[in-house]
C-alpha cells in the first residue's frame, strides 16, 4: 500500500476532506466511492491531489499502508454500518476506521465496542465547518482510543483549522465522546442561529429597520463581542438580492426551517440527563413551529386582533445586541452543562477548556466569544455554570436591563422571541432566592404522597392531606 490515509464516500464533504488531506505535506490519499463515476469525476477535476483511486473496496484497502486508516464520509445512518463492515472485513488488528459523519453517539459507542472486540480501532469524530471547512480546515472532534489518537492525531492536526497557531483538534474522550460533543456543538449552533434570527426579526418588524440597515447592523456587531461566523454569514444572507426581482432574497425564501436531526438529539439527550438546555430546545421547537403551514395559516385567519407596535427606545439596536449576547451566553452555558453531564454519564474525561479552544476556528459556531470560555475554564475548571464566571457575569449584568426591555417589547409587539425570553427565564430561575418549585412539591405530595423536604429541618415529610392534614416524617432524620 502507498496511501497513509483513505477516504470512503466522495460526496461534497468527503471530496473536500480528501482534497484537504492531499494538500498537506506527507499525505498520500486513497479514495473510494460506491459509484466509480463520482471517483472519476473527482480525480479528473483534481489531478493536483495525486489521489490513488480504486474501483473496488478490495483495491482501496490494498492501497493503504499499515496501520490502515480510512475515514468514512457518508450520510449518517444505517448505511454507515454497511460501509464499516466492508472495511472491517478487510482490515487487520490495529487498523483504524474513522467515521466523520454526524453519527449518533450511541451508534458510535456500539460500533467502537463491536470493532474493538475484533481488534480494530474505531474513531467516531465530529467534523464541523461545512463544505468550506472540510476543504480549508475544519474543527475536528475525535473520540476513540488513545492508541488510535496516536496515529490519527498528526493527520487530523495537519488538516484542521488553526486558532492562534494551534490546530483545532483535540482527543475529546473515548468511544462516542467526539460525536457527543459534535451533537452539542450542533445544538448550540441551532440556538445561536435562532437568537440571531430573533434579533433580525425584532429589529426589522418592531425597530422598523430595513434589510439594508440590518446588513450594516450585523456587520457592525461583527466587529465587537458578537464577532462570529454566524453573524458574518447572516449579514451576507441579508445582503443578497434576488436576481429576478431585485428584492432581498430573504423575503423570497420560504419561512419553514428544516433540520437533519442533531438538534433534536441534543434535546432528547439533555432531557434524559436532566439538563435544561432550554435555549437549544426553543431553537428546535421554533424550527418545528415554522414548519407547520396548516396550523400557521389557520391561526393567521383566526387571530385578527394583532398587537400594536409598542414604543421602542432610541437604544433599541443596542438593546437587542445586549439581549442577543446575554442569551447566547445562556445557550453556551447550558450546552457546556450538557457536556459535563454527558461526560459523567458515559465516563469521558472531557477538558472543557480544550473543547472551547478547538471551537475558536473552523466550526460553524466559531466566535471571538469562545476565547472567553477558554479563559473561564482555565481559571476555574469546575465552574458551576459559565454564567458565574466573572467576565460573563459582568457582561450579562451590564446588558441585563436591555435584555428585559427587549423581551418586554417583543411580548407587547407580538413578535415571538422564544430564545431571548426563555434565556432570561433561565437566568432569573437560577438567580431566584426562592422558586415556586416549593408549591410543585406541595402539589405532588397532595395528589401522590410524593413527599417533600423542608428548609428548616432534615428528613423527608408528608402531609396527611386527605386526613387531618398533620405532617409526618417519612424517613428518620439523618442527624
Ligand atoms: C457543521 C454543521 C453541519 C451541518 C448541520 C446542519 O458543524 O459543519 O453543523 O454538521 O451542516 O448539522 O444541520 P441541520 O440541517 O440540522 O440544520
Amino acid at each position: 500500500g502507498r496511501a497513509n490515509i483513505g477516504v470512503v464516500g466522495l460526496a461534497v464533504m468527503g471530496s473536500n476532506l480528501a482534497r484537504n488531506l492531499a494538500s498537506r505535506e506527507g499525505n498520500t490519499v486513497a479514495v473510494y466511492n460506491r459509484t466509480y463515476a463520482r471517483t472519476e469525476e473527482l480525480i479528473t477535476e483534481h489531478p493536483e491531489a495525486g489521489f490513488l483511486a480504486s474501483e473496488s473496496i478490495d483495491d482501496f484497502v490494498a492501497t493503504l499502508s499499515t496501520p490502515r486508516t480510512a475515514i468514512i464520509m457518508v450520510q449518517a445512518g444505517k448505511g454507515t454500518d454497511a460501509v464499516i463492515e466492508q472495511l472491517a472485513e478487510r482490515f487487520e488488528p490495529g487498523d483504524i476506521i474513522v467515521d466523520g459523519g454526524n453519527a449518533n453517539f450511541n451508534d458510535t459507542i456500539r460500533r467502537e465496542r463491536e470493532l474493538r472486540e475484533r481488534g480494530l480501532n474505531f474513531v467516531g469524530t465530529g467534523i464541523s465547518g461545512g463544505e468550506e471547512g472540510a476543504l480549508k480546515g475544519p474543527s475536528i472532534m475525535p473520540g476513540g482510543s488513545a492508541e488510535a489518537w496516536e496515529t490519527l492525531g498528526p493527520i487530523l492536526k495537519s488538516i484542521a483549522a488553526e486558532a492562534e497557531g494551534e490546530p483545532c483538534v483535540t482527543h475529546v474522550g473515548t468511544d462516542g465522546a467526539g460525536h457527543f460533543v459534535k451533537m452539542v456543538h450542533n445544538g448550540i449552533e441551532y440556538a445561536d442561529m435562532q437568537l440571531i434570527a430573533e434579533a433580525y426579526d425584532l429589529l426589522r418588524r418592531v425597530g422598523g429597520l430595513s434589510v439594508e440597515q440590518l446588513v450594516d447592523v450585523f456587520k457592525d456587531w461583527n466587529t465587537g463581542d458578537l464577532e462570529s461566523y454566524l453573524i458574518e454569514i447572516s449579514a451576507e444572507v441579508l445582503a443578497q438580492k434576488d436576481a429576478e426581482t431585485g428584492k432581498p432574497l430573504v423575503d423570497l425564501i420560504l419561512d419553514e426551517a428544516g433540520s437533519k436531526g442533531t438538534g433534536v438529539w441534543t434535546v432528547q439527550n439533555a432531557l434524559g440527563l436532566g439538563i435544561p438546555v432550554s435555549g437549544i430546545g426553543e431553537a428546535v421547537f421554533a424550527r418545528a413551529v415554522s414548519s407547520k403551514p396548516a396550523q400557521r395559516g389557520a391561526m393567521r385567519a383566526t387571530v385578527t386582533n394583532r398587537p400594536k407596535t409598542p414604543e421602542v427606545p432610541d437604544t433599541f439596536v443596542d438593546d437587542v445586541r445586549a439581549a442577543l449576547y446575554a442569551s447566547k451566553v445562556v445557550a453556551y452555558a447550558q450546552g457546556f452543562d450538557l457536556i459535563v453531564a454527558g461526560a459523567k454519564e458515559y465516563d469521558w474525561d472531557i477538558d472543557l477548556g480544550a473543547l472551547a479552544k478547538i471551537w475558536r476556528a473552523g466550526c460553524i459556531i466559531r466566535a471571538r466569544f469562545l476565547n472567553r470560555i477558554v479563559d473561564a475554564y482555565a481559571t476555574k475548571p469546575d465552574l458551576e455554570t459559565l454564567l458565574v464566571d466573572p467576565y460573563f457575569a459582568d457582561a450579562v449584568a451590564s446588558g441585563e436591563d436591555a435584555w428585559r426591555r427587549v423581551v418586554g417589547i417583543a411580548a407587547a409587539a407580538g413578535v415571538p422571541a422564544p430564545g431571548f425570553s426563555s434565556a432570561l427565564a433561565y437566568f432569573d430561575s437560577l438567580a431566584a432566592e426562592r422558586l415556586p418549585a416549593a408549591l410543585i412539591q406541595g402539589q405532588r405530595d397532595f395528589f401522590g404522597a410524593h413527599t417533600y423536604q423542608r428548609v428548616d429541618k432534615d428528613g423527608t415529610f408528608h402531609t396527611l392531606w386527605s386526613d387531618d392534614r398533620s405532617e409526618i416524617s417519612t424517613t428518620p432524620s439523618t442527624h
